[in-house]
């Protein structure tokens, strides 16, 4: 009876090398036996078989390497059994995993959608206490995970902190990051957690200006924050505070105004999922510290939207420039004087509207001393759509303008031809209309005079067309 040793809980290459070799020898699943090394053992199994190297026999679909990957996470000690099974039959039904009715592959979907889940949950909960030691400040966090995902979140959290030293201790097994290498160790009890420290009160102070009394679901909030996990983040001790001043606090806002500024503050993407802003000047404070995607790294500070708080017309750019990266404002640079010029003949103040861009940072490459613009791609124009929708939603302009493809892509959700496009109004559901036209910097692109004065006259005249729609809508 072969015995099957794993170097790990989710030994996943190990795994796969010793099935490869246990199906090229026709062994059946039940005369396996799976073993994880420090787990306790079994105590009939015996010694570990040596296992031949074997090239695959046969192709799996990639849906079932990343099947695999997920499910030997799961705690389930069945788990390396049945992905045998299903690797077994794939071989005389390649398309098996396309029947979700199938038991084991209904199993084996469930298993993996549970470690999905988990995996998401340690990358939104995960909170660092700073700990000060002889070497300098380390990073500390304690969680308590479901599945085996400690190894398969590491890279995400090394990439994420990739400038900071810091451990993540779990039960079963604790990684670090010293700024270049992951290490992996034992894992521990929570007693060896720092349990709080000044960066909790900066964090607690952020939450708390965040935190958004008039827009309180709590059942969402539970939901996604599931109370097994408070204890660890130093916010949710404010929570049941919180909850309970919130009618105050909302009587209060309305009575001020809301301008509440927060701290800088590293923060989760996932956590903004759950917060509404109630004004732009909290969302603008918030975006200085987004990091939704890596472009925030290398630009010098985000660059928010600017304008008519209520402007009943948007324009939405690509991304700020070199220019507006130092200034932080959008449309400054050649692009943006040329704009300001082209709204001149068209009769629109650039004063009564409000002016974004699709992605918040300056993306790039150095070349030498100079900066050289590269287009945003569509993860990050994705994950910045974020601040888009909350300031269409927050200024509601009658009419959006995208100028380009990034902001067409952005304001539509869909790559669209600007050609295809342009000239005509796209109803949207919350009753605004967007309108495609070409980007300034197209114009400033066009290499010859004659093609440069056709092209700013028929982006003149869109312009015009959207003002006169404008006029329509408000008189
Ligand atoms: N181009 C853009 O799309 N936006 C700016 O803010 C500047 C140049």
């Amino acid at each position: 009876m072969p015995v099957v040793l794993l170097d790990h809980d989710a030994d996943f290459d190990g795994w796969r090398s010793a099935a490869r070799a246990l199906v090229a020898a026709e062994i059946p699943s039940d005369d396996i036996i799976w073993q994880v090394a420090g787990a306790q053992a079994d105590l009939l199994a015996g010694a570990p078989t040596e296992l031949p190297a074997v090239e695959a026999t046969f192709a799996v679909p990639k849906r079932f390497v990343e099947l695999a990957e997920a499910v030997i996470c799961h705690r389930d000690p069945a788990r390396f059994a049945l992905l045998y099974q299903a690797l077994r039959r794939l071989r005389g039904s390649p398309r098996l995993l396309e029947d979700s009715a199938d038991p084991l592959v209904h199993r084996l979907d469930t298993m993996a959608k549970a470690v999905g889940r988990d995996l998401h949950k340690m990358r939104a909960f995960v909170r660092f206490r700073e700990v000060a030691g002889e070497d300098g400040t380390r990073f500390i966090a304690w969680f308590e995970p479901e599945h085996h995902v400690v190894r398969r979140n590491a890279g995400f959290f090394a990439r994420r902190f990739a400038n900071m030293r810091w451990s993540i201790l779990t039960p079963e097994l604790c990684v670090h990051w010293d700024g270049a290498a992951l290490d992996f160790t034992p894992g521990t009890t929570r007693a060896d957690a720092p349990d709080g420290d000044p960066l909790e009160e900066t964090w607690r102070t952020y939450y708390a200006s965040i935190f958004n009394p008039a827009r309180l679901k709590v059942k969402a909030m539970t939901k996604e924050m599931p109370k097994k996990y408070w204890r660890n983040m130093p916010e949710t001790s404010l929570v049941s505070t919180l909850i309970a001043e919130a009618g105050t606090r909302t009587e209060a806002m309305v009575a001020n105004g809301s301008n509440e500024k927060a701290p800088a503050m590293a923060r989760s993407p996932e956590l903004d999922e759950a917060i509404v802003y109630d004004s732009l000047s909290a969302a603008r404070a918030a975006a200085r510290h987004c990091t939704r995607c890596p472009l925030y790294k290398n630009a010098t500070q985000t660059v928010f939207g600017e304008g008519a708080p209520a402007a009943p017309l948007m324009f939405v750019g690509e991304q700020p420039g070199d220019q507006e990266d130092l200034a932080g404002r959008p449309f400054v640079g050649p692009a943006g004087q040329l704009f300001d010029r082209a709204l001149a003949d068209a009769g629109i103040d650039r004063g009564a509207t409000y002016v974004t861009n699709a992605v918040k940072h300056f993306k790039f490459t150095p070349r030498g001393t100079r900066r050289i613009h590269d287009k945003p791609d569509a993860g990050e124009i994705d994950a910045c759509r974020f601040w888009i929708d909350h300031e269409r939603r927050l200024v509601r302009p009658r009419l959006v303008v995208g100028l380009g493809a990034t902001a067409a892509r952005s304001l539509l959700g869909r790559p669209v031809t600007i050609a295809k496009t342009r000239g005509a109004a796209i109803d949207q559901d919350d009753g605004s209309e967007v309108w495609i036209t070409v980007h300034p910097s197209f114009l400033l692109r066009l290499p010859d005079a004659a093609a440069k004065r056709r092209e700013y006259q028929r982006f003149v005249d869109d312009l015009g067309q959207v003002g006169a729609r404008l006029k329509d809508l408000v008189d």
